[in-house]
């Protein structure tokens, strides 16, 4: 069996490498356009080639920087079945060593003949499936559509070796079709694969090393977006993995973060429950009504004749106004959502503000829910991600603003994270965080259990924005919205019991039962003192002395 599948995709790359030109390799005659346009995106979206270029590497405080550099002194593997002759030149510019492999002896004679005179590659002709490296020989690996053409039993056994050919932390970089066939050329017969993106997430993350002790956790996962501006295909996905230790206790039960959140917290349904109570594209506190600028509307109070404000509606409308209105949006500006969830507010700042809004959310059914939602809105101004806060790396001052709402409570280490949002910044970048929060300790024993039950690590307004100032934020102000927030959830709750009917339309009496449940404790977690919503806003100082 194992036998036929590999004939069956010889013969089949055979007929498709005659002339091993750009069209055969990416089976379309849009293929050039396609190459040109496609190249810099993937290029820009490995971290260790794209980190060599940052200069402010040398500045040394960036733990990143380091292993761009290392990653240069040591070696880089290619391990790519297609399109060598696009990515090897570009990989062996910046890389030690770079070994090339492709199973058709036609790609590495015309790879050879390209890039041969950089002298610093290894061109290999061999069958990945049959291919052996030691132990921590590579810092990278980069495969361009490879997985596609290999068996689910094959891709388990290739993903098991990868691990141990990478080094601890190193990358694995890869690129396939989903759903269904991309390009146009025609074919006799069609052995590829065509997984979901699911499938693959589920695969590279449930493999583990031979010792048991290392598997891949997600950096990033995107379509490329070449094919949706020239095809309007979204099925062309890539991902960036990392090579990190097996922690099997670090996530309540689950191999990894992503899947304690998908399964927990965000599984489908449970987010389309938040989404009832928060609004549409939103999960979480106020939904649109604490993110976006509301007109005060004037009241008619009973007895005074004037038409005048209530005290309430002026308080809310100044915390209404403070969120996006404070980060004075110009079109054109790149912002990132970390922790988008469901998009809504990116949509909103999209179309409000004309900025370009890039959304990245850990969990996948999230990011699913997103992208739906995107095919309605129909704005080309907001891009989404599977991407990891805390491994994600982008090039320095890609953004002009981070924008992130109740994310960071999942986080451990929120130091480090807002490290990230300061290399990511521009000089004179913004940062806005709203976030759960607590009082001062000791804690009563029901907020003690609900912290631990969600894994919610959480600071008191005051430490979190200390920790902003610490790594080089100024004009912070880190602002205690408890007493707001406790308005919204009374709100909340008030609307949810009003809806019920129409809420048990699409969830269970059960389900009905968790929100207002859930939402009486936190109003008594709030009257204790213990839990606490925080606003924080800084910014990156337009000079940074070095
Ligand atoms: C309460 S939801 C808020 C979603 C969205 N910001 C909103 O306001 O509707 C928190 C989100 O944080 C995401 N998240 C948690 N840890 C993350 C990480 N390390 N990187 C990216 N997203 C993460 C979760 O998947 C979840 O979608």
């Amino acid at each position: 069996m194992a036998n036929e599948v590999r004939q069956t995709m010889t013969q089949f790359w055979e007929e498709h490498s005659r002339d091993a030109t750009v069209e055969e390799m990416m089976l379309d005659s849009s293929a050039a356009l396609l190459s040109q346009e496609e190249k810099p995106e993937i290029i820009s979206l490995l971290p260790c080639l794209d980190g060599l270029n940052v200069t402010a590497g040398a500045r040394g405080w960036d733990r990143e920087m380091h292993m761009y550099i290392s990653c240069n002194e040591q070696t880089l593997t290619l391990l790519k079945r297609l399109m060598s002759i696009r990515y090897t030149g570009h990989l062996a510019k910046l890389a030690s060593n770079v070994t090339a492999v492709d199973f058709m002896q036609n790609f590495i004679d015309k790879n050879r003949e390209d890039n041969g005179y950089r002298g610093n590659i290894t061109f290999l002709q061999a069958d990945v499936t049959l291919l052996d490296f030691p132990n921590n020989t590579f810092d990278f690996v980069f495969s361009n559509w490879l997985f596609m053409y290999l068996t689910d039993e094959e891709l388990v056994v290739l993903i098991e070796k990868m691990l141990g050919w990478l080094r601890p932390g190193g990358y694995l970089f890869f690129r396939e079709s989903c759903f269904f066939q991309s390009g146009d050329c025609e074919r006799t017969f069609n052995p590829t694969v065509y997984r979901t993106p699911a499938q693959y997430n589920h695969l590279l993350t449930s493999v583990t090393s031979k010792s048991g002790d290392n598997g891949f956790e997600i950096v990033m996962s995107k379509s490329v977006q070449t094919y949706i501006k020239i095809k309007k295909n979204q099925n062309q996905v890539c991902w960036m993995l990392q090579k990190v230790p097996r922690d099997a206790d670090g996530h309540q039960g689950y191999t990894t973060f992503q899947q304690f959140l998908d399964n927990q917290q965000y599984s489908r349904r449970g987010i389309l429950r938040y989404e009832k109570i928060f609004g549409d594209g939103f999960v979480s506190t106020g939904g649109l009504e604490t993110t976006k600028v509301r007109p005060v509307q004037k009241t008619n109070i009973r007895g005074s004749g004037d038409t005048v404000f209530k005290m309430q509606e002026i308080l809310s409308f100044l915390h209404l106004q403070e969120f996006i209105a404070m980060l004075n949006l110009v079109p054109g500006q790149r912002v990132i959502d970390v922790g988008c969830g469901i998009g809504g507010g990116d949509f909103y700042m999209a179309k409000t503000y004309g900025v370009d809004v890039l959304g990245m959310d850990l969990s996948s059914n999230m990011v699913e829910i997103a992208m739906e939602r995107a095919i309605m809105e129909r704005t080309p101004k907001v891009q989404f991600e599977i991407g990891d806060a805390t491994r994600r790396i982008f090039t320095d001052a890609s953004f002009d603003v981070v924008y992130s709402r109740d994310t960071i409570l999942h986080i451990n280490d929120k130091g480090a994270l807002f490290r990230k949002f300061f290399t990511w910044l521009k000089p004179g970048g913004k940062l806005l965080i709203t976030d759960y929060c607590c009082g001062d300790r000791p804690w009563s024993p029901v907020f003690e259990e609900y912290v631990k039950q969600r894994g919610y690590i959480l600071y008191t307004p005051k430490e979190y924005g200390q920790f902003l100032e610490k790594v080089g934020f100024v004009k912070v102000q880190a602002l205690d919205r408890t007493e707001q927030f406790v308005q919204v959830l009374n709100k909340e709750l008030a609307r949810t019991q009003e809806i019920k009917q129409d809420f048990l339309e699409s969830f269970s009496e059960e389900d009905y039962n968790y929100i207002i449940e859930g939402w009486k404790e936190k109003l008594h977690r709030c009257s204790l003192g213990d839990q606490r919503w925080g606003l924080f806003l800084a910014e990156k100082p337009l000079d940074l002395i070095s």
